[in-house]
């Protein structure tokens, strides 16, 4: 599978959103992180943030939820332009029901896990959904290190989707890096989200590209 960058805008200057997305149009996604202060303790942005961010992004969104509730308020993020939405599990009510939502308002519909949480309860939610993102740190902050111990993590979803024959991104979030994003490719991710590493670099542009060629090696 082809390695796809996918830059966190959590990391980039939120007073100049627009030229920041401009900094990262050679990415394949850009990341955008909604926190409600309930599930995870910080808060970012909603709707009417997100829903302007979708008209002026050169590339298609992808949604994190890290919010309580998400059979409620997921939805309107699809309705609101993202081209993929990620729900948490432990959030989430009826995450069969949630993902056939999403997919029906026609994003990509995806499932978070966090660390804590194991796949393997929720190995049935793979033929529902388009993307599994398997958290390698406590979902909330940006500029966290990486959890080597979620790899064996990544590893059986990689498993179970190829057991499965389905053709299933996973997708990475926390801590990647020029140092760590070879070793989650190895494990079997191929969407790999990047805040503190793309736009802590003075060439957002070429950072995404290393990254790239690092996945792809
Ligand atoms: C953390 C967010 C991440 C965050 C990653 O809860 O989900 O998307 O922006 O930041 P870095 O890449 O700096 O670890
Ligand atoms: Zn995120």
């Amino acid at each position: 599978m082809k390695p796809l960058i996918a830059p966190s805008i959590l990391a980039a200057d939120f007073m100049n959103l627009e030229s920041e997305l401009g900094r990262i149009a050679s990415a394949d996604y850009v990341h955008v992180d909604v926190m409600d202060y309930h599930f995870v303790p910080n808060l970012t942005l909603g709707i009417p943030v997100f829903e302007q961010l979708t008209k002026v992004s050169p590339v298609p969104v992808d949604a994190h939820l890290m919010i309580e509730d998400p059979d409620r308020w997921a939805p309107a993020y699809a309705e609101a332009g993202a081209a993929s939405v990620t729900f948490h599990v432990e959030a989430a009510k009826d995450p069969v029901r949630l993902a056939r939502e999403l997919r029906r308002l026609g994003a990509r519909a995806s499932v978070a896990l966090k660390p804590g949480t194991p796949v393997e309860a929720h190995l049935g939610l793979l033929r529902e959904v388009d993307m599994v993102l398997i958290m390698t740190v406590e979902p909330g902050f940006g500029g966290q290190s990486f959890m080597a111990d979620m790899l064996p993590k990544i590893r059986r979803t990689r498993q179970a989707a190829r057991e499965a024959d389905l053709d299933i991104w996973i997708q990475v979030d926390g801590g990647i890096s020029r140092a760590t994003i070879d070793r989650t490719a190895d494990a079997g991710a191929n969407v790999f989200v990047a805040g503190s590493a793309v736009y802590g670099a003075d060439d957002a542009a070429a950072e995404i590209s290393t990254l790239r060629d690092l996945a792809a090696a």
